[in-house]
């Protein structure tokens, strides 16, 4: 590749690690090596992450290098501080690739998004509803749909709050260090989903709902139900259907999911009526494409301003997430200027 395409090529450049000797380069506007002459002379955004030495990253020269690429709109990621290779602790050590990849996700290159600044909400994972003190009721559902809007409506703006039931370690881990500074509320049963919920219902522009709340609970003993009889059975009572409860906000937007082995448009329909609900997103649980616990989805947008199905087909969660809110945005455009405000 000549210079011209790769240094056209690119949506966004990262210098990670970035030493004191590229920094010192590129505020400079020397251009004597592949990486610096591409930071020269290309326009994409820059983001410059610095690694090195703790005297070399605190060195005045180095600061005031820092300090001339802010200026010339580089985006500066903070070190992290701790033990550093040559031994010694302090400023400068390279951060996790979790948390540059949040930071790359806070500063993508994002058009104008209706919901840059609002206050969302995302409700994800199932739910916990024990039995006795050993013994629970849960489901299969693995959160990954909200992690994956949770991080589409970050990278578009907006202040997210993720209440958390039962998740994936592993996500949960992934997203706190990719997203130190978003607030995530742990709950177990749909009872602590629906308090922590009604704390914060008033202060949301908009809830988004991808959770598996549990439909029915277990009346709970206080003592561990010992193997006795041949036949267990365990009295399940409905628990409160927390979406469709909340009180509804004017100028905040509600979505809901309905997850269906069957009749999904009309299903999810019916829940988005029921449900007093602006969007409802309606995903297949059954067969090799369900997207319980997986990483793809195919899922189908109804809005409550016109009688349009949205098909989005068979993807990584990811993609789902940021195809839907592109046309969630559409429609917020056109119907409701009410959150635009
Ligand atoms: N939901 C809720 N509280 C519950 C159950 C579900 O708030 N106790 C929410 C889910 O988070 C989802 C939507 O309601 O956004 C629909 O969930 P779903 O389980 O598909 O539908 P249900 O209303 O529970 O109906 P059914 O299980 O009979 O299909």
């Amino acid at each position: 590749l000549s210079l011209g395409p790769l240094s056209e090529m690119a949506d966004l450049i990262i210098v990670a690690p970035a030493t004191a000797n590229i920094i010192a380069k590129a505020a400079c506007g020397i251009a004597d090596d592949l990486v610096s002459t591409i930071l020269l002379s290309s326009t994409a955004p820059k983001i410059v992450v610095p690694a090195m030495n703790t005297n070399m990253y605190l060195n005045p020269v180095t600061v005031e290098n820092i300090k001339k690429l802010r200026t010339c709109g580089y985006l500066i990621m903070e070190p992290d501080v701790g033990l550093m290779a040559c031994g010694t602790r302090g400023e400068g050590r390279f951060p996790e690739i979790e948390r540059i990849y949040g930071f790359m996700m806070r500063n993508l290159p994002e058009k104008n998004s209706v919901f840059a600044g609002k206050n969302v909400v995302v409700a994800t994972g199932g739910t916990i509803e024990d039995i006795d003190p050993v013994r629970c009721v849960t489901n299969r559902s693995s959160g990954k749909t909200g992690f994956s809007f949770a991080e589409e409506f970050i990278k578009r703006g907006a202040d997210v709050t993720l209440v958390a039931g039962n998740v994936s370690d592993l996500l949960l881990d992934r997203f706190v260090k990719r997203y130190a500074d978003v607030k995530i509320i742990r709950v177990r049963s749909v009872h602590d989903m629906k308090i922590e919920l009604d704390k914060i219902k008033n202060d949301l522009d908009l809830l988004f709902m991808p959770a598996a709340p549990a439909d029915y609970s277990p009346e709970y003993s206080d003592e561990k139900i010992k193997k006795t009889a041949d036949v267990l059975e365990l009295k399940l009572s409905r628990t409160s259907d927390i979406l469709a409860s909340i009180e509804k906000r004017n100028n905040a937007v509600y979505t809901g999911f309905a997850a269906e082995s069957s009749e999904l448009e009309a299903s999810t329909r019916n829940k988005l009526l029921k449900k007093k609900l602006d969007f409802a997103i309606g995903n297949y649980i059954k067969g090799k494409q369900s997207a319980m616990g997986g990483d793809k989805s195919e899922v189908i947008l109804l809005n409550k301003w016109d009688d349009s199905i949205d098909k989005f087909s068979y993807a990584d969660k990811e993609e789902i997430a940021s195809s839907v809110l592109d046309r969630m945005e559409d429609l917020i455009r056109k119907n409701f200027s009410g959150f635009l405000k």
